[in-house]
């Protein structure tokens, strides 16, 4: 239980980790956790969430180096074009785009900002164009601090017990609860 300062300072709970602001996904509700045992599950859930996505979506991918972010990016991608398409990281492009056959018209844009300096040099690479048309999967999402869209999907990946453990930490805006839930994923 937070517990006042005598002294009128802040108020603090022993064990509450503060993360600073930026890195912290705002704006959007907790809707579950999931264990993904190896890269099949995450690339499951990739599916499931694909499955379910529309234009104008934004699906921050959350988690340090190695978590899985491009795993899920790939899979998705792959679920929404063919299963074969060449999905590379977009470590050094930064942005890569896939023309999806429906809804026609409409690009998957996936971003790797890891690289990128600030939030303006982020939101070049083509964000206007991926809000208005698009769906976007961002890798280091935090890269756009509050420029990030508040309407979105929050996947945060985390290394698990063994090697090929994950787990992923699914939070979204409302409108995505109900879609999860038809997706089977709340
Ligand atoms: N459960 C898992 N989900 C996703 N990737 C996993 C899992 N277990 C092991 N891996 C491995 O971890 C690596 C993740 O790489 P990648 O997706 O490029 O990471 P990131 O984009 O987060 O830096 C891949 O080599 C993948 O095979
Ligand atoms: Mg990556």
């Amino acid at each position: 239980m937070a517990a006042p300062a005598p002294d009128g300072g802040p108020i603090t709970t022993p064990g509450l980790r503060i993360m600073p602001l930026g890195t912290m996904p705002l704006g959007t509700m907790p809707l579950g956790t999931m264990l993904l045992p190896d890269p099949a599950a995450t690339e499951a859930l990739a599916e499931r969430i694909a499955a379910v996505a529309v234009r104008h979506d934004v699906i921050a991918l959350w988690g340090g180096l190695g978590t899985g972010k491009t795993v899920f990016a790939r899979a998705f991608i792959r679920a929404r074009t063919n299963r074969n398409e060449e999905v590379p990281s977009p470590t050094f492009t930064l942005v890569q785009t896939y023309p999806v056959p429906s809804p026609p018209g409409c690009l998957i844009y996936h971003f790797d900002l890891y690289r990128v300096e600030g939030p303006e040099e982020a939101w070049d690479l083509g964000f206007d164009e991926a809000l208005a048309d698009g769906v976007s999967l961002i890798e280091w999402p935090d890269r756009l601090g509050s420029l990030l869209p508040q309407d979105r999907l929050d996947i945060r990946l985390e290394r698990g017990a063994t090697a090929t453990c994950r787990t992923a930490t699914v939070s979204g805006s409302p409108g995505w609860q109900s879609r999860l839930r038809e997706a089977g994923l709340a």
